[in-house]
């Protein structure tokens, strides 16, 4: 049976998406949140009227208009968290940025599905959420479609017994330009993702290779593998999701044309595959390649890959630095080729302080964006 959904970040692309697999499934939507009081949020809210509405940060003109919603809405930045934590629900974390760790941890401490998406969750706070996750009844089912697949390739199998985590990375708009013609790409350029449609910040992230390198840390979070064994290929037809080696040889992959509803479908149903997408794919049209990534055009993949492996604030620090560098460059006030730098110069500066609690990742999260913006405020 599915549980009632709630949908945190429901304006944005992983949001609509999942209300889309809902009307499918004809599942219970008992919540939706988001930022702010949208049209779009309001429009959502009317449709499910049985759903509590939270709005994270609205104005004072959204909260007149969203008392129309009376007692069922919920103003400020815990609104998500008590969203979270309705009992008996899947929660689906759909909210970009830091500001999807609280409702993570709030859904796990409240025994809920947590089927999760914000990456930050885990590149920030990953030991804090895995923490809750052992300590609540909670479940944890990955949506991002490469550690879906790797969810999907490990049923049945012993952690102990895989060698190596292979991570799937489309190599974003810019693949196979070099260091020097990434000097002057524009932010219009980077928006143009050749395979996903998603929010601006992944898409950025996926030109940067940053997201890749996020994706490694959540992986790492996530099965438990030594970064050592988790490994990433550049597969521009983004159709193999990711691949899980074994200590026998074989390796397991999974397929699907890009097609996010796919893995937040099996992250609401799972463990039962429901009928889902009804485009038939045709492998035999399919033309499946796999390269090396170029790391000397991307030093964002080894630059936050090396974060991971230092753990304590660095995860954590090199997300916040990522974003305050990504949307510098979206503002125009950073070159491309600048994300990398300004990240890495940030960790430099930030002391190896321990990360127990969702404060301490917070008061890493604060100090890291504080130090990128000084730092690209003086390279401005
Ligand atoms: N898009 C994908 O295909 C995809 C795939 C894998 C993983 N992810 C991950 O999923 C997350 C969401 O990505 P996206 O592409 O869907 O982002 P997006 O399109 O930018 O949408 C973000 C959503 O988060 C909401 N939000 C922002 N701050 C919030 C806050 N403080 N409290 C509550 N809601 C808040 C936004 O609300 P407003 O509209 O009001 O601002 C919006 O609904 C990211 O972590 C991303 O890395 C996305």
């Amino acid at each position: 049976m599915i549980r009632p959904l709630v949908v945190l970040g429901a304006t944005g692309s992983v949001g609509r998406q999942t209300l889309a697999v809902a009307t499918k499934l004809g599942a219970p939507v008992a919540g939706v949140a988001a930022r702010r009081g949208s049209d779009e949020l309001a429009a959502v809210a009317r449709a499910y009227p049985e759903a509590l509405v939270g709005v994270a940060a609205p104005t004072s003109e959204e909260r007149e208009r969203f008392a129309e919603f009376g007692k069922r809405v919920r103003f400020g930045p815990d609104a998500s968290s008590e969203l979270a934590s309705l009992p008996r629900s899947t929660v689906v974390n759909g909210v970009v940025g830091s500001a999807g760790l609280r409702p993570s941890v709030a859904a796990l401490e409240a025994d809920n599905r947590l089927a999760l998406a914000n990456k930050e969750s885990l590149v920030a706070g990953g030991p804090v959420v895995m923490d809750a996750l052992r300590r609540g009844g909670g479940e944890l089912i990955p949506v991002d479609s490469e550690h879906s697949a790797i969810f999907q390739c490990m049923l049945g199998e012993d952690i102990e017994t895989v060698r190596r985590l292979i991570l799937t990375a489309s190599g974003g708009p810019f693949r196979g330009r070099t260091r020097e013609e990434l000097e002057t790409v524009t932010p219009r350029d980077a928006l143009r993702h050749p395979t996903w449609t998603m929010g601006a910040r992944i898409t950025i992230d996926s030109a940067t290779l940053a997201n890749k390198a996020f994706e490694v840390i959540e992986a790492q979070q996530l099965f438990g593998v030594g970064y050592d064994a988790i490994e990433v290929v550049v597969h521009p037809q983004s159709i193999i999701h990711s691949f899980v080696e074994f200590s026998d040889g074989s390796i397991k992959a999974q397929l699907g044309e890009p097609d996010m509803r796919v893995p937040i479908q099996y992250a609401i149903t799972y463990p039962s595959r429901l009928p889902g997408s009804e485009r038939r794919p045709a492998p035999a049209s399919w033309t499946l390649t796999l390269e090396q990534p170029d790391r000397d055009a991307f030093p964002a993949l080894d630059v936050i890959s090396d974060a991971g492996r230092r753990g304590g604030p660095y995860p954590a620090a090199a997300n916040a630095a990522d974003e305050i560098a990504v949307s510098a460059f979206l503002t125009g006030r950073l070159g491309f080729a600048a994300i990398a730098d300004i990240i890495e110069r940030t960790l430099d500066a930030i002391p190896a302080v321990p990360l127990d609690t969702v404060d301490d990742v917070f008061a890493v999260d604060r100090e890291a964006r504080g130090v990128a913006g000084a730092l690209i405020g003086a390279a401005c």
